[in-house]
């Protein structure tokens, strides 16, 4: 085999075949789908094995520390830079920061979850923003959105220039086919899909929604463990990063991308979903949820929520985050003399929950998976008055909280909802009553 032999596509049907992974967050991978295709010894050879294209591909500037440093080096059939000029699209129910459409509520929303679509809706056509704050053209905050598929994209990629998105599926599985190959997951599970890698999403089944966390800041990483110590919380071993996987799909392909708020549009000859080899340190990941190793007292009282975060987007103030993606799993309860379910609370960072499944112990109703709320800075929350009321009076034995897996996207910024998000019938009228009925401490 000389250097520039044809590539041939390996014969497996890329739809058929599992997807391998490499384990480890954040781990330095070095892969390729077709032996040979990988450079050895340099990163841009006069000449790349098979005539690929050497295509550096960068998340944080040339220039960041080391520790902080994500790129990696994509072997691919035909470069990316090869594309007509991108046209702008219909947005849908896209919005993006700056959030100015609604003034953001001192009230504490809820909504139920919102309906799957009867006709066929790809990922990108059913993403629908419910809220976010800051601004991708700062490199700050977050969008929440809810994905609401009920086709898989056919002849379609998507990427997003203005950040990463965690995806945090509620129902139905999903297939990521990405450039850095393809990864599977569904309920119980997230995926990360790093800014501008494209992407197409698949269903696995039947319809799919779920949850997005745009992070326009720094990119999601483990948090800091201080005194717990090395291991605990989201272990790195458990984080997946697939195995090159690549596709030689010579049709028009639409590549729909958002940026600075937008979506735009163009099409290519070919997939762009053509990397034969890659290595690096930047690549979609995915984690299992129920690997969390969920950490709490064995005494009384228990730790604030922070102790339940998965990943964290940090902002320029130490400890106080941009985002994070904060789980709350199964777990036992064992406290002693202690009120458990969440406590009463009024927060400088602001707080957009979803549901995956079962019941949030703090609420007794009212928030169903699919559901969001969002409680914004300074607002008071906390269990409802029938949540407050069996916990007081439970027998604090052991008891384990099954069948759940409630999420939070927390902020520093203060989330702007979206006019969708305010005028939706999905929105509950009556969202504070559960607090009403509280009676008067006995003084
Ligand atoms: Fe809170």
């Amino acid at each position: 085999m000389n250097d520039m032999s044809p590539i041939v596509a390996p014969k497996t049907d890329a739809k058929a075949d599992a997807p391998a992974y490499a384990p480890g967050f954040g781990a330095y991978v070095a892969t390729e789908a077709v032996p040979g295709a990988l450079p050895q010894g340099q990163n841009s050879p006069q000449k790349v094995r098979f005539g690929l294209y050497a295509e550096q591909l960068s998340a944080t500037a040339f220039t960041a520390p080391r520790h902080e440093n994500r790129r990696s080096w994509l072997y691919r059939l035909r470069p990316t830079a090869s594309h007509p000029p991108f046209r702008p699209c219909d947005p849908g129910l896209v919005r993006s920061g700056p959030f100015t459409e609604a003034e953001p509520s001192p009230n504490r929303l809820r909504w139920d979850p919102l309906p799957l679509p009867s006709e066929p809706r790809t990922f990108v056509e059913g993403l629908t923003t419910i809220a976010g704050n800051g601004d991708p053209a700062q490199g700050e905050g977050v969008a929440a959105h809810v994905y609401l598929a009920t086709a898989s994209m056919v002849d379609e990629v998507f990427f997003d220039a203005d950040g990463e998105l965690l995806i945090v599926p509620e129902q139905g599985g999903l297939r990521l086919v990405t450039e850095f190959g393809r990864l599977d997951v569904g309920p119980g599970w997230c995926a990360t899909i790093p800014r501008g890698v494209r992407f197409r999403l698949e269903l696995a089944g039947g319809p799919a929604r779920g949850y997005v966390c745009e992070n326009y800041g720094a990119l999601f990483r483990l948090p800091e463990l201080g005194p717990i110590g090395s291991n605990g919380l989201a272990n790195p071993r458990d984080f997946e990063t697939p195995l090159a996987a690549f596709e030689d799909v010579q049709r028009p392909t639409r590549v729909v991308q958002k940026f600075q708020g937008r979506l735009y549009e163009t099409t290519l000859p070919a997939s762009p979903l053509d990397v034969v080899a890659w290595h690096g340190n930047l690549a979609p990941y995915r984690y299992d949820l129920s690997r969390f190793n969920a950490i709490g007292t064995v005494s009384f009282d228990h730790p604030d929520p922070s102790i339940f975060t998965v990943l964290t987007s940090p902002s320029d103030t130490p400890g106080t985050a941009n985002c994070d993606f904060v789980i709350f799993p199964p777990r036992w309860m064992v406290a002693e003399h202690t009120f458990r379910p969440p406590w009463f609370h009024r927060n400088v960072m602001s707080e957009f929950m979803g549901l995956v499944t079962g019941a949030y112990d703090a609420k007794a109703g009212g928030f169903a998976p699919g559901g969001m709320s969002l409680h914004n800075c300074m607002s008071g929350h906390g269990p409802d008055a029938a949540s407050w009321r069996a916990a007081t009076e439970a027998e604090l034995t052991p008891h384990k909280i099954e069948n759940t897996l409630a999420f939070m996207f927390e902020s520093r910024w203060v989330f702007r909802p979206t006019r969708f998000a305010l005028q939706t019938p999905a929105l509950q009228a009556d969202y504070d009553a559960c607090w009403d009925g509280f009676p008067r401490a006995k003084i």
